[in-house]
């Protein structure tokens, strides 16, 4: 597509978008409540910040006082009673997320937040032996994720300098090559028990090719678990059986997430855990175990015996928490209205338009690999100055703008438009506000 620099050009993109509607369904921050100055400060925000925390869709405040109101209504009836009932509450959203992860839906649950299902997932499929010890992760890991896997080794009376691999990038590089991650594994891969990277690094947006590294730990004998913080909701993902068509997660063994990024559940909402089939009835398996990984049809005669259930619900532990699931419910059924393929098309369009933006600015650099497998939808741009300076003050200028990004330590501006509420001209706006483009 031949693109033009205008503000015009950017609003006929979204004209021609057919998911603008999407917006409608979300609460868009006023430019005044999220910092922007003067006639800014009257319009909507341009949000681009799904990749720290999603927007807050329209019908959450009615779903989360259904349950409210049943709750108040029939008191511990509404287990059994009530719009939704409570104890069959989670079974819907097997179905909404089993295609947002690419997973047949016995393999996914909703359940705990990231790192609690890390290191409850790691408890069963991190065992270490004299023969095989070692976790590979990259050296860029979310420190939540670093401390998670350091201190599983500490767990199995190993330190963190015996058992955890931190890959790094080629030095004057910024992401991490698949090639040395598959090289690493080729080479030591007979004493690596458990590949844990992130789908997304976090900081600069590179996407893993999950198919290949999965590949190549199941190659050596390892177990491969995934971090889809920051790819869930993002880009297709396949975690059942990878490969074939457009998708990434190559049959890995588990995978977890969180669900207040790209998918909209709300603060601290409840996060997901994908464990694949082929290991939901082995008995060889250590877990922890909890009542809600029962089977079911055995969970209410309270007899003591774990009896898991065959399926990744195995690993769940509590009965879910309702009110802080409403609003993801509300969230991924707008994810199936708008339809997975689509939200990607557009996703793309609006990488490419951001892509074509960026080209040449002075002062700003991309971060992100350009390869279209190889990137979602954030942007992570350096911007120099002394301690971070470059990058706050953009920031602050961004902000008064009512363009909305975040800030990742030392340097790095992460700008994510998001396919179901931005616009093609939020990303013009961003791009005015970095002063590539005539202000308006
Ligand atoms: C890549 C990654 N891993 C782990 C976490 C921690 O998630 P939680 O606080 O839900 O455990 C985050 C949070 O943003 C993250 O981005």
């Amino acid at each position: 597509m031949r693109y033009e620099r205008t503000l015009e050009f950017a609003r006929g993109l979204d004209a021609g978008d057919e998911l603008r509607g999407m917006r409608a369904e979300f609460c868009l921050p006023r430019g005044r409540d999220v910092g922007a100055e003067g006639e800014w400060g009257e319009r909507e925000a341009a949000y681009l910040t799904g990749n720290s925390l999603g927007l807050m869709a329209r019908g959450v405040r009615e779903a989360v006082g259904r349950e409210l109101e049943d709750w108040a209504k029939f008191g511990v009836e509404g287990h059994f009673h009530g719009a939704n009932p409570w104890v069959s509450y989670h079974e819907p959203f097997r179905e909404l997320l089993a295609p947002v992860v690419g997973a047949r839906a016995s393999e996914v649950v909703v359940m705990n937040t990231l790192t609690v299902n890390l290191h409850l997932l790691m408890a069963s499929f991190y065992r270490p032996t004299r023969a095989r010890w070692k976790i590979v992760v990259e050296d860029g890991a979310f420190p939540s994720d670093s401390y998670a896997v350091d201190s599983q080794a500490d767990w199995h009376g190993l330190t963190p300098a015996e058992a955890v691999v931190r890959l790094k990038p080629r030095a004057g590089e910024e992401v991490l090559r698949t090639q040395d991650v598959l090289a690493y594994l080729r080479e030591h891969g007979a004493e690596v028990a458990l590949v844990m990277l992130a789908g997304v690094n976090y900081r600069t947006g590179q996407v893993f090719d999950m198919d290949a590294i999965t590949a190549a730990g199941h190659g050596c004998g390892a177990v491969v678990g995934w971090d889809l913080a920051h790819a869930v909701g993002n880009v297709p993902l396949r975690l059942h059986d990878g490969g074939g068509s457009e998708g990434y997660g190559g049959g890995a063994d588990f995978a977890v997430w969180c669900s207040y990024k790209y998918l909209n559940g709300g603060p601290g909402a409840v996060g997901g855990a994908f464990v694949h089939e082929r290991h939901h009835r082995r008995v060889d398996l250590k877990q922890l175990a909890g009542w809600w990984g029962n089977d079911p049809a055995e969970r209410f005669r309270m007899e003591d015996g774990f009896r898991p259930v065959g399926s990744v619900d195995r690993w769940a532990m509590s009965n879910p928490p309702i009110l802080s699931l409403a609003p993801l419910r509300v969230s991924l059924e707008l994810f199936k209205r708008a339809g997975l393929e689509r939200l990607r098309a557009k996703s793309r369009g609006m990488t490419e338009y951001l892509s074509w933006l960026l080209e040449g600015a002075r002062g700003v650099e991309v971060i992100t690999p350009k390869g279209e497998w190889e990137r979602g939808c954030q942007f992570s741009l350096r911007v120099r100055g002394e301690g971070g300076g470059g990058a706050k003050a953009k920031l602050e200028e961004l902000k008064r703008r009512g363009v909305v990004c975040d800030f990742r330590s030392p340097d790095v501006i992460r700008a994510a438009p998001v396919p179901l509420y931005n616009s093609y001209e939020d990303v013009w706006r961003l791009a005015a506000g970095l002063g590539l483009v005539g202000g308006v």
